[in-house]
């Protein structure tokens, strides 16, 4: 959610360069966005709502800006609520990612002091304050005095007229530095950075940055110059969080998947191994995550009990806040997350590690939030995931829960047999026919207003998290559901035509689910069967190989291709669907 980049540099083309850094941020979510540039000296803006698309920025040479893409919490969309805000005197303009908790008072004491307001925003506030401070101190520290009185978890950047100067400040959402050559960048992520450096700085949380001709990082707290690390990125994932040939990240994405679970099984054994015995040694193993991480937990879940024979629990990460009583400093969490940034995740484990409770973190994002807060890591090693929608991020999650209980339960090789396997078919399901045929099923879904998935047992997840991906991308309500609940309510809505997707793998779940299959068919229903065996039930059969354990990476990749093809009858942009963020940084 909201995006940030700033250029300060030799290159007179600052404004353009921004914009081209908010292209890259795209795939957070936001509905609308913003420029400020350097010129002489006065600041110059320029904002717009909805997407960037393909414009070109208006404002003149610089060599100083700052680009904000946002999504609207506090005011509605429209161009005064748009970042980059200014101050009074239109000497400093200021960009925000997160909620200041107290804006209500800041603003009271702001507008006593008579400063005056032209958004509904919070992130106006901030701007006004450091206005107030810089009436007594140099910029930089005024900027860290504001920051400092803010509630809540935020990363702000400033930017100064009179100093020619970006300073940035963080506690909650990511920012990071890039050093080019006599140029530097600033942003929400690094793949808008990599392109133009690989010299990475990964800003912690309560440090802040000054960036003139030089780079200084110091504490919040204190102002003290600290020495940062600077990390080289892997040029290689330039190419990756590209869209190569495929028309959207979504599709490039899902097509990344086999590859992935071969890297994953071949490449991260010894990382798995030492996750295994810190959970042997765990008295309670908590999983929490959001969204489509949520739906691997509980994956893992049924994967512990059914492999491992180990009890674990798993919670939505922004409801474990009510749940967390329990936890103890012999407590394990593992908390899964694509971005590292969720802040339903990130606030549980600040309170858990209060308790001493240790924390293992699979991520995708190197250097994110939750990586760094946690005690132990592992990477998903799934590359810039950029589609909102998150697909191969789920079968990395997947893929390495697989692995850790085969490893915990002393079946390793063949767990991980199986995964090449699922490589394997998860290939064929992406081959044209195989594609053709699943297209043809999103034709006939694309005018339903419902859909129903179900599945039992380790595919009660996959039933959810492929009504996720139908929703998310297609906005067709979709519901995803346990077999053995449809009789408790919901079958009541199946009547003529109503279309549920059925997941039947060959496991001791397969009686069970055809007889609901059965049942939602009897009721005018049209099944379209996910399984390795054709049932007469099955209006349309969507043939996924038997692969035993790893049958949950193949089965769910129909059901994303389904929500693709979905997207594209609806004209829907599948990598930015309205509302959504890929990266939710507020509660
Ligand atoms: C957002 C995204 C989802 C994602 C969820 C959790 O809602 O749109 O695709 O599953 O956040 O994100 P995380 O980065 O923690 O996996």
């Amino acid at each position: 959610m909201c995006g940030i980049f700033g250029y300060i540099g030799t290159k007179n083309n600052a404004a353009a360069l921004v914009l081209e850094g908010l292209k890259t941020l795209e795939y957070r979510g936001y509905d609308s966005w913003g420029i400020a540039e350097v010129d002489g000296e006065k600041i110059l803006t320029e904002k717009h709502v909805g997407k960037i698309g393909q414009a070109t920025t208006i404002l003149p040479e610089s060599t100083l800006a700052i680009g904000h893409t946002r999504w609207a919490t506090h005011g509605g969309v429209n161009i005064t609520n748009a970042h980059p805000h200014l101050d009074c005197t239109k000497k400093i303009a200021l960009i925000h990612n997160g909620i200041v908790e107290n804006y209500v008072e800041l603003k009271d004491e702001l507008i006593k002091r008579k400063h005056s307001f032209n958004s509904e925003t919070d992130t106006e506030v901030i701007v006004h304050l450091i206005e107030e401070y810089a009436k007594k101190y140099e910029f930089a520290t005024a900027v860290r005095l504001a920051f400092n009185r803010l509630k809540g978890l935020n990363a702000i950047v400033a930017l100064s007229v009179d100093q020619c100067e970006i300073v940035a400040c963080k506690n909650g959402s990511p920012l990071v530095v890039g050093i080019g050559d006599k140029e530097l960048f600033i942003a929400s992520d690094a793949v808008g950075i990599i392109p133009h450096t690989k010299k990475i700085i990964f800003l912690k949380d309560n440090e802040m940055v000054v960036l003139n001709d030089s780079v200084s990082v110091n504490l919040l707290t204190t102002g003290d110059r600290i020495t940062p690390e600077i990390e080289i990125i892997d040029w290689e994932r330039r190419e990756e969080g590209s869209m190569g040939n495929f028309p959207h990240f979504m599709i490039k994405e899902i097509h990344d998947q086999d590859h992935i679970i071969r890297h994953i099984s071949k490449n991260l054994l010894s990382e798995i191994e030492q996750i295994s015995t810190i959970i042997k040694k765990a008295r309670g193993t908590f999983f929490i995550g959001a969204g489509t991480a949520y739906h691997a937990c509980l994956a893992g879940t049924y994967l512990f009990a059914k492999i491992a024979k180990m009890h674990v629990n798993t919670a939505v990460a922004s409801e474990f806040n009510y749940l967390e009583d329990f936890l103890t400093s012999e407590s394990l969490i593992i908390a899964l997350s694509q971005s590292g940034e969720t802040i339903d995740v990130i606030e549980p484990l600040q309170r858990a590690k209060e308790k001493g409770t240790k924390i293992v973190a699979m991520v995708n994002n190197l250097g994110s939030t939750i990586y760094r807060m946690s005690d132990h890591k592992i990477l998903l090693n799934a590359g810039p995931e950029l589609a909102v929608a998150s697909t191969k991020a789920y079968i990395a999650k997947l893929a390495l829960l697989l692995l850790l209980v085969g490893t915990l339960s002393g079946q390793q090789k063949r767990i991980q047999n199986l995964l090449l396997k699922s490589a394997e078919e998860i290939k064929r399901l992406l081959s044209n026919n195989s594609k053709k045929e699943i297209k043809k099923i999103a034709q006939f879904l694309a005018n339903k207003e419902h859909i129903y998935t179900i599945g039992r047992g380790v595919s009660y997840p996959t039933a959810l998290e492929a009504a996720l991906k139908i929703k998310e991308v297609s906005y067709i309500h979709t519901e995803g559901l346990a077999g053995g609940e449809l009789k408790h309510g919901t079958i009541a809505l199946i009547s003529d035509g109503t279309p549920c997707i059925v997941f039947a793998p060959l496991d001791e779940t397969h009686g069970a689910i055809i007889s609901n299959a059965t049942e939602i068919k009897a009721r005018g229903g049209v099944i379209i069967g996910i399984s390795p065996k054709k049932s007469t039930v099955f209006d349309y059969w969507i043939k996924v190989r038997d692969l035993q354990e790893a049958t949950i990476l193949a089965q769910i990749v129909p059901a994303q291709l389904l929500a693709y093809f979905l997207a594209l009858e609806k004209n829907v942009d599948p990598d930015k669907p309205r509302n959504l963020a890929k990266s939710v940084t507020v509660k």
